[in-house]
This record gives structure tokens, C-alpha cells and sequence, in this order.
């Protein structure tokens, strides 16, 4: 039958999609591979379908192809009996647990169906929480920034792994970006922290991610232009005049030629 890679999304119950629930529900045995994960999974299935694996905690290649392995030999029978799933939090195949199986599994029990259950990723989940909005138009880059790392480079990027805040903020901000903090975001267990300043959170928490934008970047979008009067009740543009409602209409087909769902017009540039 089929293993399931399943993303539970960034860590609170109602934040798994519903085929992700479905699948949970419906499968014979649930894997996961950390205590958060197993955490989120208890809220959908009974503690008795969640099945156990040890994972050692260890950078040795050695060791882990083994415990891979092993992991692939206990879920490989269940998976051709019944279907099964593996659990992640965020997306499966965002920087996540489930490529080691999905590789381990392809090579030694080919004969296993492998279907995977996106989830909902820190990768987008990071801009509600934190109040940023990736405009159409605009380049965001993913990367780790782990030990203290500040890579550097593109425009806007969204550091994963930071477990050093001071020293990873030193690097960036020499490098001229601003730099906000994200910490356990859409999660269950533990505090949310959203934050500028990195001493706020320079305890290590792995669940830990930053977003990074040039102090200099301008991105101008014509709905920018929008402004509200001292009372803050009356939408306006820049000229000061007030929108009328077939002109509001009008500017939003327009943008919806240029972009559709995307917006693509930018009413300026870089
Ligand atoms: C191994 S990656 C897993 C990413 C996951 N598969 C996803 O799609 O979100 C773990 C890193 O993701 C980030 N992360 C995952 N969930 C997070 C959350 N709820 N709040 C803040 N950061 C999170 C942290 O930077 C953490 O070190």
C-alpha cells in the first residue's frame, strides 16, 4: 500500500491541512521522528498507532545511514500491509527528516508507494507571524544559519537553523541588513518570541529562524501610494483625492491583468 510523508504544518494542532488529518486518521501506523512532531500527530490519532524510532543525535554519516536504514526496515512491512505515514513538522520537503527516508526507502524497498502531504512551511508560515509581506515581484532567498553563520548576499532572505542570534546578527548587520527574529512561531509547546534584538532570545532554541532585508531596499507598489486622512477613516490617493469607487474598480482590474492571482504590477522599481 502507501507510506505517507506528512507535513504537520509549523506546530499548532488546527495548522495541519485536512488531507494531512485524513491521512493520519485513516493510517494503520504513524512515525515520527522528533517529540514535537509526535506532540502535534497525538492531537489526530490515539498514542497507540504512533510508532516509535531512534534516531541517534549524531553528524556521523555512518551512523545515521545506519539508523536510516533500520528506520526504512521497520516501516518498509507495515507500509506494504497497510498504509503508513511519517510525520514532519512544516513541509516534507523543506529541510526535513523525510528526504533521508524517501532516499532510503527508494533504494532498498522500491516496492513501497511513497505519496507526500505538503504542509504548511515555517518558509511561508514566518510572514504572518511576523508581519512581513513578500510582494509580488519580489526575490526571497532560503538559507541556514546555524553556529552563529551570516551568510549574506541576496536582498531578502529567510535564515533557518539560527541558534547563535548574537553572533549571526553581528555578521549581518556589518553587512547592512535589518534582521528580525522568529522563534517557535504557530507553535503549540513553548513561548512565541517575534523580535528585533537578538539578546531577546540568545538562548538557543532550534525552533528559531530569522528574516533578513537590505536596510536600503525600496520596493514601491501602486497601492503604496494609498494613504489614510488624520482621522484614519478615509482612503486616499497620494494626490489626496479621494478614489472613487469605479476608479478603485478600475485600478484593480488593471492589476489583475498585469498579475492575476500574483498582482503583478509594480508601481515602481528597485
Ligand atoms: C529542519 S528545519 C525544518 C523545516 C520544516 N520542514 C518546514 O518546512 O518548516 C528546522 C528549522 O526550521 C525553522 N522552523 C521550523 N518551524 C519553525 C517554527 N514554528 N518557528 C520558527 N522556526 C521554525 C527553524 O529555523 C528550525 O531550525
Amino acid at each position: 500500500m502507501t507510506l505517507y510523508g506528512v507535513g504537520l504544518g509549523p506546530g499548532e494542532a488546527d495548522l495541519v491541512t485536512v488531507r494531512g488529518k485524513a491521512v493520519l486518521e485513516d493510517a494503520d501506523v504513524v512515525y515520527s521522528p522528533g517529540r514535537l512532531s509526535r506532540t502535534v500527530a497525538l492531537n489526530h490519532v490515539a498514542e497507540s498507532k504512533i510508532g516509535d524510532l531512534d534516531f541517534p543525535m549524531t553528524k556521523d554519516e555512518e551512523k545515521l545511514r545506519a539508523a536510516w536504514k533500520e528506520a526504512a526496515a521497520e516501516i518498509a512491512p507495515n507500509a506494504r500491509d497497510g498504509d503508513v505515514a511519517f510525520v514532519t513538522l512544516g513541509d516534507p520537503n523543506v529541510y526535513s527528516t523525510f528526504g533521508h527516508l524517501r532516499r532510503t526507502i527508494d533504494a532498498f524497498h522500491p516496492e513501497v508507494e511513497l505519496e507526500i502531504v505538503p504542509g504548511v512551511s515555517a518558509v511561508t508560515a514566518f510572514a504572518t507571524a511576523m508581519g512581513v509581506e513578500i510582494e509580488a515581484g519580489a526575490g526571497l532567498s532560503l538559507r541556514e544559519a546555524a553556529s552563529g553563520h551570516s551568510p549574506t548576499g541576496p536582498d531578502r532572505m529567510i535564515l533557518f537553523k539560527v541558534t547563535d542570534a548574537p553572533a549571526t546578527h553581528e555578521g549581518l548587520v556589518e553587512a547592512g541588513y535589518d534582521v528580525t527574529y522568529g522563534r517557535r512561531l504557530f507553535m503549540e509547546q513553548g513561548d512565541t518570541i517575534v523580535t528585533d534584538d537578538p539578546a531577546d532570545i540568545d538562548e538557543r532554541d532550534y525552533y528559531t529562524l530569522a528574516y533578513a532585508e537590505k536596510e536600503d531596499l525600496e520596493v514601491e507598489q501602486a497601492t503604496a501610494a494609498f494613504e489614510t486622512d488624520s482621522t484614519g477613516s478615509e482612503l486616499r490617493s497620494d494626490g489626496g483625492r479621494e478614489l472613487a469607487d469605479d476608479e478603485l474598480a478600475a485600478l484593480e482590474r488593471a492589476e489583475g491583468r498585469a498579475g492575476g492571482d500574483c498582482g503583478g504590477y509594480r508601481g515602481g522599481k528597485r
